[in-house]
């Protein structure tokens, strides 16, 4: 089946960096958000995203004008109807993704195939609201951010995928310029599986005092060429992201390395949420400047 327009629900950092990154790449794209300010914010980082691969020389400016006229911003669900392919990417709730699900299931055609961008829920049991022929069509895509400048896109299929459906989302995936990796429904899938632990470790090793924020990081990036560290990344990813994703994950594996340290917990209801509250392992009072925050 030939992917020609795309639905992208929820207009937040991923929700936008999907819908733009689709556009740039050819489709006509709606992106839905519930309320117009919303809706509002998140073209606005299009076009400021946009913008700034235009300044870099990475896009031309015809190519922006273009990418725009692709892109229509709509605050009602219907006019996702004669999209091919809904990628939703709203709040990690499964009761209200499940309720847009059957929303989509009851006004698409037959052949419209849904996705979730979840980085750990399950995807089959976001599934399980929808009908038995839709269930062969849910898949998860789980994107990165900064959706534009990240490569990857982790396609993530279920024990009922249609192949047919399959292979059209990993293609999808190809032309918005994505490498993609295939992997099953499994809490975590590939990358937040390995990643997951390793940013819990790097705050249990603070803990136990192997080194500084500022020289585990500084560890990590010179010893292993990561473009960021530990503490760097967990604020840019989002402390209660990285908390939330770390719950399930415990939940579903049982093992240590997936949960979440006390220090992290404590960040969390403290709200030090990372660069988005300004605070985490880093203050970003000056942004271009983060200082290591003072943990006693
Ligand atoms: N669109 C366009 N430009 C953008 C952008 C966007 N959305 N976001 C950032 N940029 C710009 C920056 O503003 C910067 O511009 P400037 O030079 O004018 O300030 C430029 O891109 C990046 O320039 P840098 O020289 O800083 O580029 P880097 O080579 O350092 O790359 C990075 C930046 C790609 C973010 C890099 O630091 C990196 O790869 N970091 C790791 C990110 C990562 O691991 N992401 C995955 C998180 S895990 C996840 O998402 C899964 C989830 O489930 C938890």
């Amino acid at each position: 089946m030939e992917i020609k327009k795309v639905g992208v629900i929820g207009c937040g950092l991923m929700g936008a960096g999907i819908a733009q990154v689709s556009a740039v790449a050819g489709y006509q794209v709606v992106a839905c958000e519930v309320e117009q300010r919303f809706l509002d914010k998140g073209m606005a980082n299009i076009t400021g995203s946009l913008a700034k691969l235009v300044e870099k020389g990475k896009l031309s400016d015809e190519d922006r004008t273009a990418t725009l006229s692709r892109l229509k911003g709509s605050t009602d669900l219907n006019d996702l109807a004669d999209c091919n392919l809904i990628i939703e990417a709203i709040i990690e709730n499964k009761k209200i993704k499940q309720e847009t699900y059957i929303k989509l299931d009851q006004m698409c055609p037959p052949d419209t195939i849904l996705a979730s961008n979840t980085s750990s829920l399950s995807i089959t049991e976001l599934m399980a609201a929808l009908s038995p022929s839709r269930q062969q069509r849910f898949f998860g895509l789980h994107f990165f951010n900064p959706v534009p400048l990240m490569k990857l896109l982790e396609a993530v299929r279920t024990i009922l995928s249609d192949e047919g459906a399959y292979a059209s989302v990993c293609e999808f995936g190809k032309k918005i310029g994505k490498a993609v990796v295939q992997t099953r429904d499994s809490s975590g899938f590939i990358v937040n599986r390995l990643l997951v632990p390793y940013l819990l470790d790097a705050i249990r090793g603070f803990e136990e005092g192997i080194g500084s924020i500022e020289d585990i990081d500084k560890g990590m990036m010179l010893g292993c060429g990561y473009p960021m560290g530990p503490f760097t990344l967990l604020d840019f990813v989002g402390l209660d992201t990285t908390y939330y994703i770390s719950e399930i994950m415990f939940e579903e594996f049982r093992e240590k390395r997936f949960a979440s340290p006390a220090l992290l917990k404590r960040m969390v209801l403290a709200g030090m949420l990372g660069r988005k509250s300004g605070r985490g392992f880093y203050d970003y009072s000056d942004p271009k400047n983060p200082k290591p925050m003072k943990l006693n």
